[in-house]
């Protein structure tokens, strides 16, 4: 049934001709509201004129060559935030074509790899939850079909997915389908206190790096993949640089979003080094890129991400030790105080929502339900300005020796009203200049502070580090010793002042 559908929503270019809307505009969809304005985008033949009309107003279409006889055309919607259903009407010499049901609201686009691939189905409490989504008609779904191109692509090659009201059965498509569990939940929480239409756009690929979904650009900024593959006659593999931006993000930039978030960083802890580059720069290309095509999406839009979460059941510092380093470049993305390296970037610590048991394997796991509320406070917080919400665990900001060299002092940032919870005595390990990690031990917390025991570094070497919940699966079963409320404080290693 799945396949089929595919077939049927795969465009290739001969299907093209005609008067038609790109293929990830259709009936049901969101559109950005205001404050932005929507832009919709299509073909048409031999540049005929098109014309728009969308509640009561009419508006002409700019049309440009597109190679051959077809042509493009694109036309930006006068900003609206009225609730209800709209039917747009596209008219050209070759008749008029509509899209119905269409809703105004946030749309976000939801991108990554496998955690975010994972589908409702997938997830705790699969059934409850995907009768629950019958009740959120006003959230809409879209899914990108896996697709991967050596060159940026006009349009997707091909729609999972096609815009659907949000219903058991569209977030109930199986596993690795539809819907993406961490988009949804995430969507959902924010539909609850906005109690506007969300458009949600999947748009990801299992295993895969962050190489893949960042552009040639992006890449570079990092000295990395300063020529394009080779074209070889065989299709892209979708683990190759550029080629899911080139497929799966570069057909989206017409569209006018509010933001995007991101579930990714497994496919990198192999070699992880260069994730505190690749990361914030795809971050910063996908906002510029945005902006300069579709006009009407920030060039700040917010983004927000789930840091990785616990892999494995093992306590070793040995098993996939690249984990906590990729967490480690994504906090400092999040706005680690005092150098916040991206603006309006916000976070989601999942490490303590470990599931070893999990049939998809651990690194899999299937409580998707906390990843998006943590992560729906975030984006209240950072994409919709409420500074009521409690939204991050405590930030470490430094680790300084006491002068009696007894005790070192972790300092935390965290929001007002919220003090560090000391929950148990583990998961601080002192270093010491002979590159050793010796276990320490946290003997209390004080409002903002954490204290820490030292041990004795061996005949010779001194303390130089502090790092917390430095493993794949530090504290699974939200059993962490660092918390605010519910919220988690994130992993970190720094050298101590
Ligand atoms: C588009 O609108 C203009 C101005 O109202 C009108 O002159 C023109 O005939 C319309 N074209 C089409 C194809 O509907
Ligand atoms: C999804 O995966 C689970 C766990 O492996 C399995 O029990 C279930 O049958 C799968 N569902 C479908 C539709 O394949
Ligand atoms: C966006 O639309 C404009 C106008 O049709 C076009 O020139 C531009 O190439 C499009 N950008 C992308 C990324 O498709
Ligand atoms: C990025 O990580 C690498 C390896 O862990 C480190 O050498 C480098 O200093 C880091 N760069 C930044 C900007 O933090
Ligand atoms: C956006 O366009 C400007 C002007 O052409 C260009 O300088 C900038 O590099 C573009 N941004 C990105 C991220 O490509
Ligand atoms: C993990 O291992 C360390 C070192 O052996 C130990 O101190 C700590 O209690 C363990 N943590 C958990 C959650 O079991
Ligand atoms: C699953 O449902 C049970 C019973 O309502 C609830 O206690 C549990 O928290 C739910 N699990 C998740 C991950 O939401």
């Amino acid at each position: 049934m799945v396949k089929v559908l595919v077939l049927l929503l795969l465009y290739t270019s001969a299907a093209r001709a005609a008067f038609r809307f790109a293929n990830y505009y259709g009936d049901h969809m969101v559109l950005q509201r205001a404050p932005a304005q929507a832009n919709i985008w299509g073909y048409v033949d031999e540049c005929a004129a098109v014309n728009i009309t969308f509640n009561s107003a009419t508006i002409s279409a700019t049309v440009t060559p597109d190679g051959g006889t077809e042509c493009r055309w694109i036309a930006t919607l006068p900003a609206t935030d009225a609730v209800t259903p709209f039917t747009i009407t596209a008219t050209s010499l070759q008749g008029t074509i509509t899209l119905a049901d269409v809703l105004f609201g946030d749309v976000w686009v939801c991108s990554g790899q496998s955690n975010m691939q994972f589908t409702v189905p997938q997830a705790f409490n699969a059934s409850e939850e995907e009768a629950l989504a019958d009740k959120y008609p006003n959230i809409r779904l879209f899914t990108a079909a896996l697709m991967a191109s050596d060159t940026p692509v006009e349009e997707l090659l091909a729609v999972e997915q096609p815009w659907s009201v949000a219903s058991a059965k569209t977030v109930g498509g199986g596993n690795w389908t539809y819907f993406s569990a961490s988009c949804w939940f995430y969507g959902r929480n924010i539909y609850d206190v906005v109690q506007y239409p969300i458009g949600l756009v999947d748009t990801d690929w299992g295993g895969t790096p962050v190489e893949a979904w960042s552009s040639p650009d992006a890449l570079a900024k990092c000295g990395k993949y300063t020529s394009s593959r080779k074209a070889d006659g065989k299709a892209p593999s979708p683990d190759q640089p550029s080629v899911l931006w080139n497929a799966m993000i570069y057909p989206l930039l017409n569209m006018t979003i509010k933001g995007a978030v991101w579930y990714q960083g497994e496919a990198n802890a192999g070699d992880p080094s260069t994730y505190n580059c690749t990361f914030p720069a795809m971050i910063d290309d996908w906002r510029g890129k945005w902006k300069n095509a579709s006009q009407h999406t920030s060039s700040l839009f917010p983004f927000g991400f789930v840091q990785l979460a616990a892999y494995g059941s093992d306590n070793s510092s040995s098993f996939s030790p690249g984990f906590p380093v990729i967490r480690w470049a994504q906090t400092a993305d999040y706005g680690f105080v005092p150098n916040p390296r991206l603006r309006a970037v916000f976070m989601a610590v999942a490490m303590d929502l470990g599931d070893p048991s999990s049939p998809f394997g651990s690194i899999h796991p299937r409580d998707k339900q906390d990843v998006g509320l943590r992560l729906a406070l975030a984006g209240r917080a950072i994409a919709y300005g409420d500074s009521e919400v409690y939204f991050t665990g405590p930030l470490a900001t430094t680790a300084t020796m006491s002068t009696d060299m007894q005790e070192v002092v972790v300092e935390y940032t965290s929001l007002a009203g919220s003090e560090v919870e000391l929950r148990y005595s583990y998961g601080f390990e002192l270093g010491c200049s002979d590159a050793t990690w010796l276990d320490a031990t946290a003997t209390a917390a004080d409002s903002n502070k954490v204290m820490v025991g030292v041990p004795a570094c061996a005949a010779g070497a001194m303390p130089t580090a502090l790092r917390y919940c430095w493993r794949s699966d530090p504290c699974s079963f939200k059993l962490c010793p660092v918390y605010s409320g519910d919220l988690p404080s994130p992993p970190f290693q720094m050298n101590l002042t």
